[in-house]
Protein backbone atom coordinates (compact mmCIF):
# COMPACT_ATOMS: atom_id res chain seq x y z
CA UNK A 1 0.00 0.00 0.00
CA UNK A 2 3.19 2.39 0.92
CA UNK A 3 4.16 1.32 -2.72
CA UNK A 4 1.30 2.01 -4.41
CA UNK A 5 0.52 5.69 -3.21
CA UNK A 6 4.31 6.57 -3.79
CA UNK A 7 3.99 5.61 -6.99
CA UNK A 8 0.89 7.05 -7.43
CA UNK A 9 1.63 10.73 -5.91
CA UNK A 10 4.81 10.37 -8.36
CA UNK A 11 2.89 10.02 -11.33
CA UNK A 12 4.42 7.69 -13.14
CA UNK A 13 5.71 4.22 -12.60
CA UNK A 14 7.66 3.08 -9.36
CA UNK A 15 11.57 2.98 -10.57
CA UNK A 16 12.04 0.42 -7.25
CA UNK A 17 14.49 -2.18 -8.19
CA UNK A 18 12.50 -5.11 -8.84
CA UNK A 19 14.54 -7.25 -6.07
CA UNK A 20 13.98 -4.50 -3.56
CA UNK A 21 10.14 -5.05 -4.64
CA UNK A 22 10.67 -8.17 -3.91
CA UNK A 23 12.32 -8.07 -0.57
CA UNK A 24 9.26 -6.74 0.43
CA UNK A 25 7.18 -8.79 -1.52
CA UNK A 26 8.67 -11.71 0.86
CA UNK A 27 7.42 -10.61 4.16
CA UNK A 28 4.30 -10.95 2.74
CA UNK A 29 4.72 -14.70 1.14
CA UNK A 30 3.53 -17.27 3.52
CA UNK A 31 6.07 -19.60 5.15
CA UNK A 32 5.14 -22.60 4.50
CA UNK A 33 5.88 -23.70 0.90
CA UNK A 34 5.18 -27.56 -0.55
CA UNK A 35 8.43 -29.39 -1.08
CA UNK A 36 9.74 -29.66 -4.49
CA UNK A 37 12.77 -31.17 -6.08
CA UNK A 38 14.97 -28.56 -7.20
CA UNK A 39 18.30 -28.05 -8.00
CA UNK A 40 18.46 -31.11 -10.30
CA UNK A 41 19.06 -30.96 -14.31
CA UNK A 42 17.44 -32.31 -17.15
CA UNK A 43 19.71 -32.75 -19.77
CA UNK A 44 23.37 -30.99 -20.30
CA UNK A 45 23.49 -28.72 -17.96
CA UNK A 46 26.54 -27.10 -19.79
CA UNK A 47 25.87 -24.09 -21.34
CA UNK A 48 27.94 -25.04 -24.14
CA UNK A 49 26.16 -27.94 -25.03
CA UNK A 50 22.65 -26.69 -25.26
CA UNK A 51 21.30 -25.77 -28.81
CA UNK A 52 17.56 -24.29 -29.53
CA UNK A 53 15.41 -26.67 -31.68
CA UNK A 54 12.59 -23.93 -32.48
CA UNK A 55 10.85 -26.46 -34.81
CA UNK A 56 11.71 -29.74 -36.15
CA UNK A 57 13.76 -30.04 -39.13
CA UNK A 58 14.36 -25.96 -39.11
CA UNK A 59 16.89 -25.21 -41.79
CA UNK A 60 19.69 -22.44 -40.86
CA UNK A 61 19.15 -18.79 -42.18
CA UNK A 62 20.03 -18.46 -45.25
CA UNK A 63 23.21 -15.86 -46.43
CA UNK A 64 22.09 -12.57 -47.15
CA UNK A 65 22.20 -11.23 -50.61
CA UNK A 66 23.59 -7.69 -50.50
CA UNK A 67 21.28 -5.59 -52.49
CA UNK A 68 23.18 -2.14 -53.41
CA UNK A 69 20.47 -0.56 -54.83
CA UNK A 70 18.71 -0.22 -51.54
CA UNK A 71 21.17 -0.76 -48.77
CA UNK A 72 24.85 -0.43 -49.48
CA UNK A 73 27.85 -1.30 -47.45
CA UNK A 74 28.80 2.07 -46.48
CA UNK A 75 28.28 4.51 -43.91
CA UNK A 76 25.05 6.58 -43.68
CA UNK A 77 24.43 9.53 -41.80
CA UNK A 78 21.57 10.44 -40.20
CA UNK A 79 19.56 11.87 -43.17
CA UNK A 80 20.70 8.50 -45.13
CA UNK A 81 19.47 6.13 -42.30
CA UNK A 82 16.13 7.86 -41.93
CA UNK A 83 15.26 7.56 -45.54
CA UNK A 84 16.51 3.85 -45.41
CA UNK A 85 14.01 3.35 -42.78
CA UNK A 86 11.27 5.36 -44.34
CA UNK A 87 11.39 3.56 -47.97
CA UNK A 88 11.64 0.28 -46.18
CA UNK A 89 8.68 0.50 -43.73
CA UNK A 90 7.07 2.02 -47.03
CA UNK A 91 7.86 -0.94 -49.58
CA UNK A 92 7.20 -3.96 -46.37
CA UNK A 93 4.36 -2.42 -44.64
CA UNK A 94 3.17 -5.62 -43.70
CA UNK A 95 6.37 -6.12 -41.89
CA UNK A 96 7.76 -3.37 -40.50
CA UNK A 97 6.85 -0.43 -38.62
CA UNK A 98 8.98 3.02 -37.84
CA UNK A 99 8.34 5.00 -34.61
CA UNK A 100 10.39 7.43 -32.96
CA UNK A 101 11.09 6.60 -29.16
CA UNK A 102 12.33 10.58 -29.05
CA UNK A 103 14.83 12.91 -30.18
CA UNK A 104 18.63 13.32 -29.20
CA UNK A 105 19.74 16.79 -28.08
CA UNK A 106 20.37 18.13 -30.96
CA UNK A 107 16.58 17.34 -32.81
CA UNK A 108 17.33 13.88 -34.48
CA UNK A 109 14.58 11.23 -33.90
CA UNK A 110 15.82 8.13 -32.43
CA UNK A 111 14.30 5.70 -34.80
CA UNK A 112 13.05 2.54 -33.92
CA UNK A 113 12.06 -0.21 -36.64
CA UNK A 114 10.29 -2.82 -35.91
CA UNK A 115 10.27 -5.88 -37.63
CA UNK A 116 7.77 -8.58 -37.50
CA UNK A 117 4.64 -10.80 -39.45
CA UNK A 118 2.62 -8.24 -37.00
CA UNK A 119 4.64 -5.06 -36.81
CA UNK A 120 2.29 -3.02 -35.28
CA UNK A 121 0.43 -5.04 -32.54
CA UNK A 122 1.87 -7.05 -30.07
CA UNK A 123 1.14 -10.75 -30.44
CA UNK A 124 -0.50 -11.86 -27.60
CA UNK A 125 1.84 -14.85 -25.72
CA UNK A 126 4.86 -14.10 -28.26
CA UNK A 127 7.97 -12.11 -27.11
CA UNK A 128 9.09 -8.64 -28.38
CA UNK A 129 12.97 -8.42 -28.24
CA UNK A 130 15.26 -5.13 -29.11
CA UNK A 131 18.88 -4.32 -30.61
CA UNK A 132 20.11 -0.81 -29.75
CA UNK A 133 22.99 0.06 -31.48
CA UNK A 134 25.33 2.71 -31.51
CA UNK A 135 25.01 4.36 -27.86
CA UNK A 136 28.41 5.40 -28.49
CA UNK A 137 28.22 7.72 -31.44
CA UNK A 138 31.84 6.54 -32.62
CA UNK A 139 31.40 3.06 -32.28
CA UNK A 140 28.76 2.73 -35.85
CA UNK A 141 29.55 -0.83 -36.42
CA UNK A 142 26.37 -2.09 -35.00
CA UNK A 143 24.47 0.82 -36.58
CA UNK A 144 25.38 -0.55 -39.60
CA UNK A 145 25.11 -4.38 -39.13
CA UNK A 146 21.34 -3.30 -37.92
CA UNK A 147 19.91 -1.73 -41.07
CA UNK A 148 21.46 -4.82 -42.82
CA UNK A 149 19.40 -6.81 -40.21
CA UNK A 150 16.19 -5.07 -41.00
CA UNK A 151 17.23 -5.16 -45.14
CA UNK A 152 18.01 -9.23 -44.39
CA UNK A 153 15.12 -9.78 -42.63
CA UNK A 154 12.25 -8.12 -44.72
CA UNK A 155 14.06 -9.79 -47.82
CA UNK A 156 14.07 -13.13 -46.35
CA UNK A 157 10.94 -13.23 -45.32
CA UNK A 158 9.06 -15.08 -47.92
CA UNK A 159 12.02 -17.36 -48.91
CA UNK A 160 13.93 -18.50 -45.80
CA UNK A 161 11.80 -20.61 -43.09
CA UNK A 162 14.44 -19.77 -40.46
CA UNK A 163 13.89 -16.00 -41.13
CA UNK A 164 9.70 -16.82 -41.55
CA UNK A 165 9.31 -18.65 -37.91
CA UNK A 166 11.38 -16.46 -35.89
CA UNK A 167 9.32 -12.90 -38.04
CA UNK A 168 5.93 -14.59 -37.08
CA UNK A 169 6.63 -15.88 -33.59
CA UNK A 170 8.78 -12.02 -32.14
CA UNK A 171 8.20 -8.77 -32.38
CA UNK A 172 11.89 -7.72 -33.11
CA UNK A 173 12.33 -3.95 -32.19
CA UNK A 174 15.44 -2.10 -33.61
CA UNK A 175 17.00 1.30 -32.56
CA UNK A 176 19.77 1.52 -34.96
CA UNK A 177 21.35 5.06 -33.24
CA UNK A 178 20.69 5.59 -29.84
CA UNK A 179 23.51 8.66 -30.12
CA UNK A 180 23.22 9.96 -33.39
CA UNK A 181 24.68 13.32 -32.18
CA UNK A 182 27.78 11.41 -31.49
CA UNK A 183 28.23 9.84 -34.42
CA UNK A 184 27.70 13.15 -36.16
CA UNK A 185 31.11 14.41 -34.82
CA UNK A 186 32.73 10.89 -35.55
CA UNK A 187 35.38 10.23 -37.74
CA UNK A 188 35.87 7.00 -40.08
CA UNK A 189 39.24 5.42 -39.25
CA UNK A 190 39.32 6.35 -36.04
CA UNK A 191 39.84 3.06 -33.96
CA UNK A 192 40.03 4.52 -30.63
CA UNK A 193 39.44 7.59 -28.43
CA UNK A 194 36.45 9.69 -27.08
CA UNK A 195 35.62 11.60 -30.18
CA UNK A 196 31.87 10.93 -30.90
CA UNK A 197 31.23 8.72 -28.25
CA UNK A 198 29.28 10.75 -25.76
CA UNK A 199 25.95 12.54 -26.69
CA UNK A 200 25.98 16.56 -27.71
CA UNK A 201 26.34 17.32 -23.84
CA UNK A 202 29.25 15.42 -23.21
CA UNK A 203 27.42 12.45 -21.00
CA UNK A 204 28.00 8.82 -21.67
CA UNK A 205 24.73 7.15 -22.35
CA UNK A 206 25.87 4.23 -20.80
CA UNK A 207 26.92 5.64 -17.84
CA UNK A 208 23.64 7.19 -17.37
CA UNK A 209 21.36 4.83 -16.48
CA UNK A 210 19.52 4.40 -12.58
CA UNK A 211 22.35 1.97 -11.24
CA UNK A 212 21.38 -1.15 -9.10
CA UNK A 213 24.54 -1.09 -6.69
CA UNK A 214 25.25 2.99 -6.59
CA UNK A 215 23.38 5.67 -6.68
CA UNK A 216 24.19 7.62 -10.26
CA UNK A 217 24.07 11.25 -9.99
CA UNK A 218 24.26 11.97 -13.55
CA UNK A 219 21.28 14.09 -15.02
CA UNK A 220 19.23 11.95 -17.64
CA UNK A 221 20.01 12.74 -20.90
CA UNK A 222 17.16 13.01 -23.11
CA UNK A 223 18.66 10.09 -25.09
CA UNK A 224 18.74 7.91 -21.91
CA UNK A 225 15.11 8.78 -21.27
CA UNK A 226 13.67 7.83 -24.27
CA UNK A 227 15.45 4.49 -23.89
CA UNK A 228 14.01 4.41 -20.10
CA UNK A 229 10.38 5.51 -21.43
CA UNK A 230 10.77 2.77 -23.94
CA UNK A 231 11.23 -0.21 -22.26
CA UNK A 232 8.90 0.19 -19.58
CA UNK A 233 5.98 0.23 -21.71
CA UNK A 234 6.77 -2.91 -23.85
CA UNK A 235 7.85 -6.01 -22.22
CA UNK A 236 11.15 -6.67 -24.08
CA UNK A 237 12.35 -10.63 -23.21
CA UNK A 238 15.78 -10.28 -24.66
CA UNK A 239 18.04 -7.72 -25.68
CA UNK A 240 21.38 -6.97 -27.55
CA UNK A 241 23.49 -3.47 -27.23
CA UNK A 242 26.23 -3.15 -30.27
CA UNK A 243 29.64 -1.29 -29.09
CA UNK A 244 32.84 -1.56 -30.88
CA UNK A 245 36.78 -1.54 -29.30
CA UNK A 246 36.63 -5.12 -28.29
CA UNK A 247 35.88 -8.54 -29.72
CA UNK A 248 33.74 -9.80 -26.60
CA UNK A 249 29.89 -10.90 -25.26
CA UNK A 250 29.50 -9.30 -22.12
CA UNK A 251 26.79 -9.71 -19.97
CA UNK A 252 25.76 -8.67 -16.32
CA UNK A 253 26.60 -6.94 -14.12
CA UNK A 254 28.87 -4.31 -15.42
CA UNK A 255 28.60 -2.87 -11.71
CA UNK A 256 29.65 -4.61 -7.90
CA UNK A 257 28.91 -3.98 -4.77
CA UNK A 258 32.42 -3.53 -4.09
CA UNK A 259 32.86 0.05 -6.28
CA UNK A 260 30.38 1.50 -3.70
CA UNK A 261 33.39 0.47 -0.53
CA UNK A 262 36.47 1.66 -2.96
CA UNK A 263 34.67 5.51 -3.45
CA UNK A 264 34.58 5.38 0.51
CA UNK A 265 37.61 4.45 0.89
CA UNK A 266 40.09 6.27 -1.49
CA UNK A 267 40.11 9.84 -1.80
CA UNK A 268 43.08 10.53 -4.29
CA UNK A 269 41.71 9.56 -8.28
CA UNK A 270 44.93 8.83 -9.18
CA UNK A 271 44.61 5.64 -6.38
CA UNK A 272 41.06 5.28 -7.03
CA UNK A 273 41.52 4.23 -10.70
CA UNK A 274 44.64 1.59 -9.50
CA UNK A 275 42.44 -0.26 -6.81
CA UNK A 276 39.26 -0.50 -9.39
CA UNK A 277 42.26 -1.84 -12.12
CA UNK A 278 42.85 -4.41 -9.27
CA UNK A 279 39.25 -5.09 -8.27
CA UNK A 280 38.32 -5.88 -11.51
CA UNK A 281 36.57 -8.68 -10.19
CA UNK A 282 33.03 -11.00 -11.31
CA UNK A 283 29.73 -9.49 -10.36
CA UNK A 284 27.41 -12.47 -10.97
CA UNK A 285 23.47 -12.20 -11.70
CA UNK A 286 21.26 -14.92 -10.05
CA UNK A 287 20.68 -15.80 -13.90
CA UNK A 288 24.54 -16.25 -14.65
CA UNK A 289 24.25 -19.43 -16.22
CA UNK A 290 21.65 -17.76 -18.83
CA UNK A 291 23.73 -14.97 -19.66
CA UNK A 292 26.67 -17.26 -19.84
CA UNK A 293 24.41 -19.17 -22.23
CA UNK A 294 22.76 -16.26 -24.54
CA UNK A 295 26.74 -14.51 -24.90
CA UNK A 296 27.95 -18.25 -25.51
CA UNK A 297 25.27 -18.02 -28.42
CA UNK A 298 26.57 -15.03 -29.55
CA UNK A 299 30.14 -15.65 -29.63
CA UNK A 300 29.78 -19.14 -31.33
CA UNK A 301 27.78 -17.97 -33.91
CA UNK A 302 30.08 -15.54 -34.49
CA UNK A 303 32.96 -16.02 -37.20
CA UNK A 304 35.78 -15.09 -34.84
CA UNK A 305 34.29 -14.31 -31.18
CA UNK A 306 34.73 -17.54 -29.59
CA UNK A 307 38.35 -18.04 -30.24
CA UNK A 308 39.23 -15.50 -27.59
CA UNK A 309 42.08 -13.74 -29.37
CA UNK A 310 42.83 -10.60 -28.10
CA UNK A 311 42.63 -7.12 -30.37
CA UNK A 312 45.65 -6.19 -29.39
CA UNK A 313 48.63 -7.46 -26.99
CA UNK A 314 48.15 -4.96 -24.54
CA UNK A 315 44.45 -5.88 -24.35
CA UNK A 316 42.89 -8.73 -22.61
CA UNK A 317 41.71 -12.13 -24.54
CA UNK A 318 38.62 -13.67 -23.21
CA UNK A 319 38.23 -16.85 -22.92
CA UNK A 320 35.24 -18.13 -25.50
CA UNK A 321 35.11 -14.65 -26.03
CA UNK A 322 32.90 -14.24 -23.33
CA UNK A 323 33.08 -12.60 -19.71
CA UNK A 324 31.07 -11.04 -17.32
CA UNK A 325 31.12 -7.38 -17.46
CA UNK A 326 32.27 -5.89 -14.03
CA UNK A 327 34.82 -8.91 -14.12
CA UNK A 328 36.58 -7.22 -17.25
CA UNK A 329 35.68 -3.42 -15.62
CA UNK A 330 33.23 -2.36 -13.27
CA UNK A 331 31.04 0.79 -14.26
CA UNK A 332 27.97 2.38 -13.15
CA UNK A 333 24.96 3.63 -14.73
CA UNK A 334 25.38 0.84 -17.63
CA UNK A 335 21.74 0.01 -19.85
CA UNK A 336 22.45 -3.74 -19.49
CA UNK A 337 21.79 -3.88 -15.53
CA UNK A 338 19.25 -1.58 -15.70
CA UNK A 339 16.93 -3.76 -18.51
CA UNK A 340 17.77 -6.55 -16.36
CA UNK A 341 17.28 -5.41 -12.58
CA UNK A 342 14.64 -3.26 -13.33
CA UNK A 343 12.30 -5.20 -15.63
CA UNK A 344 13.48 -8.24 -16.38
CA UNK A 345 14.85 -8.16 -19.71
CA UNK A 346 17.87 -10.11 -20.61
CA UNK A 347 20.25 -7.70 -22.19
CA UNK A 348 24.25 -8.15 -23.11
CA UNK A 349 26.91 -5.82 -24.72
CA UNK A 350 28.40 -7.08 -27.44
CA UNK A 351 31.35 -5.65 -28.46
CA UNK A 352 31.93 -6.28 -32.35
CA UNK A 353 34.94 -4.45 -33.95
CA UNK A 354 38.33 -4.24 -32.29
CA UNK A 355 38.41 -0.78 -34.26
CA UNK A 356 35.77 1.54 -32.97
CA UNK A 357 35.31 3.14 -36.62
CA UNK A 358 36.81 1.12 -39.58
CA UNK A 359 36.57 2.00 -42.74
CA UNK A 360 33.74 1.15 -44.47
CA UNK A 361 34.94 -1.14 -47.00
CA UNK A 362 35.23 -3.28 -43.98
CA UNK A 363 31.45 -3.70 -43.39
CA UNK A 364 30.81 -6.32 -45.52
CA UNK A 365 33.56 -8.45 -43.83
CA UNK A 366 31.51 -7.61 -40.34
CA UNK A 367 28.26 -8.75 -41.71
CA UNK A 368 29.49 -11.61 -43.12
CA UNK A 369 31.16 -11.73 -39.22
CA UNK A 370 27.85 -10.89 -37.70
CA UNK A 371 25.36 -12.28 -39.56
CA UNK A 372 24.01 -15.45 -37.47
CA UNK A 373 24.67 -14.81 -34.34
CA UNK A 374 22.84 -11.77 -34.90
CA UNK A 375 19.89 -13.96 -35.53
CA UNK A 376 20.47 -17.05 -33.25
CA UNK A 377 21.21 -14.97 -30.44
CA UNK A 378 17.16 -13.25 -30.89
CA UNK A 379 16.01 -16.89 -31.48
CA UNK A 380 16.68 -17.36 -27.71
CA UNK A 381 14.06 -15.39 -26.56
CA UNK A 382 11.93 -18.79 -27.09
CA UNK A 383 13.62 -20.70 -24.46
CA UNK A 384 12.68 -21.24 -21.23
CA UNK A 385 9.10 -20.53 -19.56
CA UNK A 386 6.21 -18.17 -21.05
CA UNK A 387 2.40 -18.49 -19.94
CA UNK A 388 -0.05 -16.10 -18.40
CA UNK A 389 -1.61 -15.27 -14.95
CA UNK A 390 -5.10 -15.29 -14.44
CA UNK A 391 -7.65 -14.61 -11.90
CA UNK A 392 -10.63 -17.27 -11.38
CA UNK A 393 -12.61 -15.54 -13.92
CA UNK A 394 -9.87 -16.32 -16.43
CA UNK A 395 -9.28 -12.41 -16.85
CA UNK A 396 -5.58 -11.51 -16.87
CA UNK A 397 -3.43 -10.00 -14.16
CA UNK A 398 -1.00 -7.19 -14.97
CA UNK A 399 1.59 -6.41 -13.16
CA UNK A 400 1.30 -9.62 -11.14
CA UNK A 401 5.31 -9.84 -9.68
CA UNK A 402 7.16 -13.47 -10.57
CA UNK A 403 10.49 -15.09 -9.50
CA UNK A 404 11.94 -17.86 -10.66
CA UNK A 405 13.13 -19.32 -6.94
CA UNK A 406 16.56 -19.16 -6.50
CA UNK A 407 16.63 -16.37 -8.73
CA UNK A 408 16.34 -12.83 -6.79
CA UNK A 409 15.51 -10.44 -9.54
CA UNK A 410 12.26 -10.70 -10.56
CA UNK A 411 9.79 -9.37 -13.37
CA UNK A 412 6.14 -8.98 -14.00
CA UNK A 413 3.07 -9.56 -15.76
CA UNK A 414 2.01 -7.52 -18.94
CA UNK A 415 -1.25 -6.07 -19.26
CA UNK A 416 -2.75 -9.21 -20.87
CA UNK A 417 -1.12 -11.46 -18.02
CA UNK A 418 1.76 -12.59 -20.06
CA UNK A 419 5.31 -13.87 -18.78
CA UNK A 420 8.80 -14.53 -20.41
CA UNK A 421 11.88 -16.11 -18.80
CA UNK A 422 14.44 -17.70 -20.56
CA UNK A 423 15.57 -20.73 -18.65
CA UNK A 424 17.78 -23.29 -19.53
CA UNK A 425 16.89 -27.00 -19.28
CA UNK A 426 15.92 -28.17 -15.48
CA UNK A 427 13.24 -28.19 -12.67
CA UNK A 428 12.06 -24.91 -11.16
CA UNK A 429 9.45 -23.31 -9.19
CA UNK A 430 8.09 -20.18 -9.48
CA UNK A 431 6.86 -17.77 -7.23
CA UNK A 432 4.01 -15.36 -8.08
CA UNK A 433 2.41 -12.23 -6.11
CA UNK A 434 -0.19 -9.86 -6.99
CA UNK A 435 -1.70 -8.01 -4.72
CA UNK A 436 -5.56 -8.77 -3.74
CA UNK A 437 -4.59 -12.39 -4.49
CA UNK A 438 -2.98 -15.49 -2.45
CA UNK A 439 0.55 -15.87 -3.60
CA UNK A 440 1.37 -19.07 -5.07
CA UNK A 441 4.12 -21.56 -6.02
CA UNK A 442 4.32 -23.70 -8.99
CA UNK A 443 7.00 -26.11 -9.73
CA UNK A 444 7.55 -26.76 -13.07
CA UNK A 445 10.66 -28.44 -16.45
CA UNK A 446 12.20 -26.61 -18.99
CA UNK A 447 13.27 -28.95 -21.21
CA UNK A 448 15.80 -28.73 -24.48
CA UNK A 449 13.54 -28.84 -27.44
CA UNK A 450 11.04 -25.92 -26.97
CA UNK A 451 9.47 -23.08 -24.42
CA UNK A 452 7.43 -24.98 -21.20
CA UNK A 453 3.85 -23.08 -21.58
CA UNK A 454 2.47 -22.27 -17.75
CA UNK A 455 -0.34 -20.74 -16.77
CA UNK A 456 -1.21 -19.58 -13.20
CA UNK A 457 -4.63 -18.89 -11.65
CA UNK A 458 -4.00 -17.01 -8.37
CA UNK A 459 -7.04 -17.08 -5.71
CA UNK A 460 -8.20 -14.13 -4.21
CA UNK A 461 -6.45 -13.48 -0.87
CA UNK A 462 -8.32 -14.51 2.33
CA UNK A 463 -7.21 -12.08 4.14
CA UNK A 464 -8.48 -8.94 1.71
CA UNK A 465 -11.95 -10.71 1.31
CA UNK A 466 -12.47 -10.67 5.20
CA UNK A 467 -10.59 -7.29 5.55
CA UNK A 468 -12.37 -3.86 7.11
CA UNK A 469 -14.79 -2.02 4.33
CA UNK A 470 -11.61 0.89 4.53
CA UNK A 471 -9.19 -1.92 3.23
CA UNK A 472 -11.44 -3.41 0.48
CA UNK A 473 -12.12 0.24 -0.54
CA UNK A 474 -8.19 1.19 -1.07
CA UNK A 475 -7.95 -2.48 -2.74
CA UNK A 476 -10.31 -1.63 -5.27
CA UNK A 477 -8.74 1.73 -5.57
CA UNK A 478 -5.89 0.49 -7.41
CA UNK A 479 -6.76 -1.50 -10.57
CA UNK A 480 -8.56 0.83 -11.16
CA UNK A 481 -5.72 3.76 -11.21
CA UNK A 482 -3.36 1.27 -12.91
CA UNK A 483 -5.45 0.63 -16.14
CA UNK A 484 -6.21 4.10 -16.08
CA UNK A 485 -2.28 4.64 -16.10
CA UNK A 486 -1.67 1.45 -18.49
CA UNK A 487 -4.24 2.86 -21.43
CA UNK A 488 -2.42 6.50 -20.92
CA UNK A 489 0.51 3.90 -22.18
CA UNK A 490 -0.97 2.31 -24.40
CA UNK A 491 -2.62 5.17 -26.21
CA UNK A 492 1.06 7.15 -26.18
CA UNK A 493 2.83 4.21 -28.37
CA UNK A 494 0.04 3.78 -30.80
CA UNK A 495 0.09 8.07 -30.97
CA UNK A 496 3.98 7.85 -31.79
CA UNK A 497 3.32 4.37 -33.95
CA UNK A 498 0.82 6.53 -35.99
CA UNK A 499 2.83 10.12 -35.88
CA UNK A 500 5.91 8.04 -37.51
CA UNK A 501 4.56 5.84 -40.24
CA UNK A 502 3.89 8.92 -42.52
C1 LIG B 1 -0.08 -7.25 -47.03
O1 LIG B 1 -1.03 -8.19 -46.54
C2 LIG B 1 -2.30 -8.07 -47.14
C3 LIG B 1 -3.26 -9.00 -46.41
O2 LIG B 1 -2.67 -10.26 -46.18
C4 LIG B 1 -2.18 -8.39 -48.63
O3 LIG B 1 -3.44 -8.28 -49.24
C5 LIG B 1 -1.21 -7.41 -49.27
O4 LIG B 1 -0.99 -7.75 -50.59
C6 LIG B 1 0.12 -7.42 -48.53
N1 LIG B 1 0.95 -6.35 -49.05
C7 LIG B 1 2.21 -6.51 -49.39
C8 LIG B 1 2.92 -5.30 -49.89
O5 LIG B 1 2.79 -7.57 -49.31
C1 LIG C 1 -2.69 -20.60 -21.42
O1 LIG C 1 -3.56 -19.53 -21.66
C2 LIG C 1 -3.54 -19.10 -23.00
C3 LIG C 1 -4.35 -17.81 -23.10
O2 LIG C 1 -5.66 -18.00 -22.66
C4 LIG C 1 -4.08 -20.19 -23.89
O3 LIG C 1 -4.08 -19.78 -25.23
C5 LIG C 1 -3.20 -21.42 -23.72
O4 LIG C 1 -3.73 -22.50 -24.44
C6 LIG C 1 -3.07 -21.81 -22.26
N1 LIG C 1 -2.03 -22.82 -22.16
C7 LIG C 1 -2.12 -23.86 -21.36
C8 LIG C 1 -0.96 -24.79 -21.37
O5 LIG C 1 -3.09 -24.02 -20.67
ZN1 LIG D 1 30.94 1.28 -26.40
Amino acid sequence: MILRRSHLAAGHLPLLPIPLLWMILALLLPATTPPMCHGKTVGPSDPLQVQLQPEQGLPEPRAYMPDAQHLDFVYHDHEELTRFLRATSARYPNLTALYSIGKSIQGRDLWVMVVSSSPYEHMVGKPDVKYVGNIHGNEPVGREMLLHLIQYFVTSYNSDQYVKWLLDNTRIHILPTMNPDGYAVSKEGTCDGGQGRYNARGFDLNRNFPDYFKQNNKRGQPETDAVKDWISKIQFVLSGSLHGGALVASYPYDNTPNSRLLKGICRSSALCAMFQTYSAAPSLTPDDDVFKHLSLVYARNHAKMSRGVACKSATPAFENGITNGAAWYPLTGGMQDYNYVWYGCMEITLEISCCKFPPAYELKKYWEDNQLSLIKFLAEAHRGVQGFVFDPAGMPIERASIKIKGRDVGFQTTKYGEFWRILLPGYYKVEVFAEGFAPREVEFVIVEQHPTLLNVTLQPSKYLLAASGATTSASKASPTSTSTQTTTLKRRVNDKLELSTD
